[in-house]
This record gives C-alpha cells, structure tokens and sequence, in this order.
C-alpha cells in the first residue's frame, strides 16, 4: 500500500480588501463587535467583472501549487473540488479548473461539505492514492461567498464573517510509511442540517421562482446560521475530532507542530487551543485578514504558514474543520 503526501501548496486572494469600517457603512455593526465576537478585522471580496470566479480563483491558488510541486498540470490524474459556492449550479467548478489548466481527461470531482470539504478532500485524496488507484491529485478549496452575502442588518451575522478566496495543495504517491498523511477521521450530523443553510434555490423553488415573486422579505437564497449552535457544537467537535485522530497516531497534544483550524471565528480557535493547552505557535490563525473562507480557509492558512517557515520537515501538522453539515473532520500528517 502506498502513501500520501502533500509535495505542492498556493493560495489566491483577490485584491479588494473589506474592512470592518466598508461593513459599518452598509449595515449596523461596528468594528468593536466584529473583533471582540470574531477576532476578523478584514476580508477580501472579488469585485464584479474582475475575472475571479470560484474556479478561476481555484485554477490560480493550483497553478501556484503545481509550480510549488514542480509538477505540470498534465501529470495530475485526479481534481478534487472544495466549494459550497461554485460557479454553475452544474456542472461543478471542477471541471471548470481543468478546462482553464488544459487538462484533458482526468477525471474532476466537487466535494459539497462546506467548510470541512477540503479535509474531506484531503481524505478522498489520501484513499485514492492508497489504493494505487491515482498517484497525482490537485485539492482546492475556493470560495465566493460575497455574491450570496445580505448585505443588510438583517443579514449581519453572516456579512461580517465570511470571505473569498482560494488554496491548493497536490498530494502526491509517496514509499514512506511512516510521513505523510498519517490518517484522516470525517463525520457529519445531519440532525444539524437547518442549523447552517441555504435554502434557495432548490428543487422546490427554482430561481425563476424567486425572481418572478420578486419579495423583498424572502431571504431564502441567502445563507442562515444558527450561530450559537454553530458555535457550541464546533468548540466540542473540534477538540474531539483533533484528539480522535492524535489518539489514532498515539500522539499528544505537546507532539503538534502546528494546528491549521478552519479559520471559522478567532474565538473558536482561541477556545480550542486554551482546551488543548497548546502553545501560540501551535497554533496558525489568519482569520483576521481574510475572513472565513470556508472550504478555503484550511488551504489558504496552510499554504500562508508554509511560506512563512512555520512547516517543517518531521513536523506533525494537524488540520480540523468543522462547518455546514453539520460536518467536521480532522487530517494528521507528518511533513
Ligand atoms: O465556518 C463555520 C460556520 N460558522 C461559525 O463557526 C460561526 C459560529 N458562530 C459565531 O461565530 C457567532 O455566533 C457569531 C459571530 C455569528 C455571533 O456572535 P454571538 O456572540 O453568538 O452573537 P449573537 O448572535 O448572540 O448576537 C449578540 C448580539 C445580538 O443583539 P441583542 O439581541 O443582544 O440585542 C445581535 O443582534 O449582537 C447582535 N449582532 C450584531 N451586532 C453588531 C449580531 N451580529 C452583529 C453584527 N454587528 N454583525
């Protein structure tokens, strides 16, 4: 059996930066409560006609991977897509990357788990690659949430904390046993699925439907959070499935190089870290210039803790996401 590891990491950030104050402008809310409840002082938005779409801004953040990995995009076998926000409604933004890569036939494949996809990208990769099955795969996680934000005091709790953006990372065959991706642990509840929705258009509803009864009051199509639930069953499912899989390695908490936590809400990192009594530089946060970024945010904190120096050769590095779903997992890997 083979195994794999990650050989090539990229991230995209569009250049508009919203600041805390360009929010305040537009709905009630200040940047007082947006640092205290969620420790965001910027994001970035792709700005209408600028070029950046779900998949152009995945093609971008891979492109930079492969260079990272030394690899042409002809050698990649698999593409796994992370998105709750892709382009079309079909097919998927998969397919879209590898048209703009000129990949020819390799097969692509959109992953809809919300802010855990790309740790279930990850997982999905690892799988394929040890049953021999693929040897190359491209993970992206890429997001465009500004498109679907209500951008009202209505729609406040979701407008301050979400963002855009992109990560990569190509994970490759590799004959060591004892690095690379370690395990991986996925679960999910539906029994929270209203919790953090977005309801519209569905089969129900189609968006001729919205658009035809034209009701200012139908926030449908807008994402719902129900943010404390989020909030409390996050804080539990993180330090859970973290210890899941360090338990599964017989690892400890003091053997983390460096946890990447979804960038979900600086507090939940916070409060993850204080239970698991990690150490700040145990720790990577970027939530505070980029938002939450949702399928995103793993691969974009990961690719920006890589070029910071922060991953190292033998380090234990621990992903874990928890979001929509509700869904949540955890990947331990040893670079
Ligand atoms: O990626 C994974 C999915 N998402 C998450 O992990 C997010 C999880 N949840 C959260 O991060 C938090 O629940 C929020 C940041 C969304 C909200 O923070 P909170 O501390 O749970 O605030 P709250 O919803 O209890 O609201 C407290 C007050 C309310 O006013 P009243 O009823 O006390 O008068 C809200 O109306 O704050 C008000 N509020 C705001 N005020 C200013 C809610 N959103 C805002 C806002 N600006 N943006």
């Amino acid at each position: 059996m083979y195994n794999s590891k990650i050989v090539g990491l990229g991230k995209f950030l569009p250049d508009n930066i919203v600041t805390n104050e360009d929010l305040a402008k537009k709905i009630e809310t200040s940047n007082e409560w947006i640092i205290e409840r969620t420790g965001i002082e910027e994001r970035r938005h792709i700005v209408k006609g600028d070029g950046n779409t779900t998949a152009s801004m995945g093609a971008k953040a891979a492109k930079i991977a492969l260079k990272n990995a030394n690899m042409s995009a002809n050698e990649i076998d698999l593409i796994l897509f992370a998105t709750l926000s892709p382009d079309y409604y079909m097919p998927g933004s998969g397919v879209f990357v590898q048209k703009i890569l000129n990949i020819p036939t390799c097969p692509a494949m959109d992953i809809r788990n919300a802010c855990s996809g790309f740790v279930y990208g990850m997982a999905t990769a690892d799988q394929f690659i040890k049953t021999g099955m693929y040897k190359n795969i491209l993970v992206i996680g890429s997001e465009t949430q500004s498109g679907a934000i209500d951008m009202t005091t209505r729609g406040r709790d979701i407008a301050v904390i979400f963002g855009d953006g992109a990560g990569a990372a190509v994970v490759t065959r590799s004959q060591s046993k004892d690095s690379g991706i370690l395990s991986s642990h996925l679960h999910s509840e539906g029994e929270h699925a209203d919790d953090l929705v977005m309801i519209a258009p569905n089969t129900n509803k189609w968006v001729t439907e919205i658009v035809s009864e034209n009701d200012p009051e139908d926030s449908s199509y807008y994402p719902y959070m129900n943010g404390k639930v989020v909030f409390k069953n996050a804080i539990s499912r993180f330090e859970e499935v973290i210890n899941t899989g360090l338990n599964h390695n017989n690892l400890k908490t003091e053997d983390i190089g460096l946890l990447i936590p979804h960038q979900a809400n600086l507090r939940i990192s916070q409060f993850i870290q204080r239970k698991l009594k990690l150490r700040n530089d145990q720790v990577y946060n970027n939530i505070m210039r980029y938002g939450n970024t949702t399928a995103a945010s793993i691969p974009i904190a990961l690719t920006e803790a890589w070029e910071e120096g922060k991953v190292k050769e033998g380090d234990i590095v621990v992903l874990a996401a928890f979001g929509a779903g509700f869904s949540w997992g955890s990947t331990i890997i040893k670079w």
